[in-house]
């Protein structure tokens, strides 16, 4: 088990009812905020009613800063930087799943910093502050409701890359299950794979494979992820799955899940956010096309040990290839694509996709060359 330090301020205020609580939470960090939001979700399920009352009852005032694409773009950011500039918000608000969260994030990071915020995605600057951020989350999945990063697409460039900084950690967020009856079930799908993608990320790329504690919390949110969804796709009313998957969803990406291990990377990420970048998929079902092709080639690099731990712990199979063939059948179950094809994406692109994964790979230090990252796409295929 290797040193850690492990930190996570983001206070998380959980259950049904209680998006109210964000107005006085708000308050105490602001008067004018940014109110960011995506194509309507939230007008349809009743938390936008919720949070306005929340902010006005608190005398919080606020400007509107909706359209945020799933996937976000770096233009709809620098419009929303521009926005909260020229109204003078000292705080930001976002509710809605993570593109929304994200995108908040890259905006109150980009209003305090006099560059472009591209220079914070592409390794060019450092954010070191930012506005305070309160969020009401309504998908879960990506965990940016307690983590310190987010991601955005630059559409010119069709680059999907990350920022990452301290300043970032929402200040409060709210978790209200209830919010999430209205999700289609494709996004359910989405999010359970992208939660799972999490934690396998750190569980199958360390390199000190001795942190038992850290083991047995990654199958407790894998089983947890897995049994709270089959209950939602039988009963999509079922309070205390949605409720399971939400904090799940979140515990899977706040740093919680990779204590103690070492030398690892997300390369599952690096891989699908060229898939999202060039075709604008939801990154659930990219996550649930590479992870197993990235499986089959982690068997046959690194050998079946930590598949067999995985596959009997959560699934209760004992062979790395009926831990791959499982995931596979969960994902299908679930109605994610697991092969190029599903998503439309033709074989012949492999190299395209693959020279793209290269750019963020560099960027995040990894030593991952093209060819084998062709090679884990043929899996796909
Ligand atoms: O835009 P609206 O109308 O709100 O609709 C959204 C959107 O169309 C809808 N939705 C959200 N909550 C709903 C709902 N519809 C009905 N009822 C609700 N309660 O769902 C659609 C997808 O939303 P989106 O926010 O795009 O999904 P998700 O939460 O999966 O976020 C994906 C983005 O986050 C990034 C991904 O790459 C992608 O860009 N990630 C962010 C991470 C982070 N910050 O730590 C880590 C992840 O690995 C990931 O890369
Ligand atoms: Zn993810």
């Amino acid at each position: 088990m290797q040193n850690f330090t492990f930190s996570n301020p983001t206070r998380i205020i959980f259950g049904k009812n209680t998006i109210f609580k964000l107005g006085p939470e708000a308050a105490k960090a602001g008067k004018k905020a940014l109110l960011v939001y995506g194509g309507g979700s939230i007008k349809k399920n009743g938390v936008y009613a919720a949070l306005i009352t929340a902010l006005k009852d608190n005398g919080v005032a606020f400007i509107e800063h909706a359209g945020v694409k799933p996937n976000p773009v770096l233009s709809h950011v620098r419009e929303g930087i521009e926005k909260a500039r020229k109204n003078d918000c000292d705080l930001v608000v976002a509710a809605g799943g993570g593109s929304v969260i994200d995108e908040a994030k890259a905006i109150a990071a980009g209003v305090k910093y006099p560059g472009d915020v591209w220079d914070f995605f592409c390794g060019k600057a450092e954010i070191k502050e930012a506005l305070p951020l309160f969020t009401a989350l309504t998908l879960p999945a990506t965990g940016s409701e307690m983590n310190a990063g987010c991601v955005v697409t630059k559409e010119e460039t069709r680059q999907k890359y990350s920022a990452h900084g301290a300043a970032l950690f929402p200040r409060v967020s709210v978790l209200d299950p209830e919010t999430t009856l209205t999700l289609p079930m494709a996004q359910v799908a989405n999010g359970a794979v992208d939660s799972l993608a999490h934690i396998i990320e750190g569980y199958f790329t360390t390199t000190d494979r001795d942190a038992e504690i850290t083991d047995e919390v990654v199958h407790a949110l894998a089983r947890t992820v897995i049994a709270s969804t089959g209950r939602i796709l039988k009963d999509p009313s079922d309070y205390n799955a949605r409720a399971s998957m939400m904090w799940s969803a979140t515990l899977a990406l706040n740093g919680l899940a990779t204590c103690g291990y070492g030398g690892m990377n997300f390369i599952n990420h690096a891989i699908e956010h060229s898939l999202s970048a060039l075709y604008d998929i939801a990154h659930g079902a990219g996550l649930a096309i590479v992870m197993p092709a990235w499986f089959k080639h982690h068997l046959a690099a690194d050998g079946p040990a930590r598949l067999e731990k995985f596959g009997r712990a959560v699934f209760g199979v004992r062979t790395a290839e009926d831990t791959i063939k499982a995931f596979e059948t969960f994902f299908r179950k679930a109605g994610a694509p697991v092969r190029l094809g599903e998503a439309g994406i033709p074989a012949a692109d492999i190299p395209r996709i693959a020279a793209n994964a290269m750019g963020l790979i560099r960027l995040w230090g990894m030593k991952h060359e093209q060819p084998e990252i062709e090679k884990i796409l043929k899996n796909a295929v």
